[in-house]
C-alpha cells in the first residue's frame, strides 16, 4: 500500500551539507518528497518529540544534540514507505548498518546517525501530524 512516513535530517547531517545527497537516497530509492522544511527544533519540541525516550539514559544528550542545529523534517511517500524508508536508512547505530545504506555512508555515531524515520503506520500518522498541516503534503 502507498504510506506516508516522517523523515528527519539531523544536525549531523545539516551541518555537512548532506541534505541533497540525502534526499537523492530517498528519491532513486522510491519514495517522493511530498512535503519539507529547514527548522530549529526548541528544546520543548524535542523533548516531546522523543518523549517515548524520556527514561532512556541517552535521552539528555539527544535532546541537546537535536537542538544542536537545523534539521530538515520531511514526509516521505511511496509504497510501504515505513519499511522502505528504513531500509534506506540502515540500523540506528551506523556500525551495524548495511553497506549503501544512509547510516552506513554517512552516520557519525549511533546518536549522530543522521536521519529519523517513523517505525509504524501509527508513528508516522502521529510524528507527520506533529510537524506538518495537511495543506502542507503535496503528493
Ligand atoms: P532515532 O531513530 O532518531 O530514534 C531515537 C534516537 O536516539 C536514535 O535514532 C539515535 O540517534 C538516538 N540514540 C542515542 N543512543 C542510542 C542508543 N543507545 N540506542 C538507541 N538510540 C540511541
Amino acid at each position: 500500500a502507498v504510506e506516508r512516513t516522517l523523515s528527519i535530517i539531523k544536525p549531523d547531517a545539516t551541518r555537512r551539507n548532506l541534505t541533497g545527497k540525502i534526499n537523492a537516497r530517498f528519491e532513486d530509492g522510491g519514495l517522493r518528497i511530498v512535503a519539507q522544511k529547514r527548522i530549529r527544533l526548541s528544546r520543548e519540541q524535542a523533548e516531546r518529540f522523543y518523549a517515548v525516550h524520556a527514561e532512556r539514559a541517552f535521552f539528555k544528550d539527544l535532546v541537546e544534540f537535536m537542538i544542536s542545529g537545523p534539521v530538515v523534517v520531511q514526509v516521505l511517500e511511496g509504497e510501504n514507505a515505513i519499511a522502505r524508508n528504513r531500509e534506506i536508512m540502515g540500523a540506528t547505530n551506523p556500525a551495524n548498518a548495511a553497506a549503501g545504506t544512509i547510516r552506513k555512508d554517512f552516520a557519525e555515531s549511533i546518536e549522530a546517525n543522521s536521519v529519523h524515520g517513523s517505525d509504524a503506520p501509527e508513528t508516522a500518522a502521529e510524528e507527520i501530524r506533529f510537524f506538518f498541516s495537511g495543506l502542507e503534503l503535496v503528493g
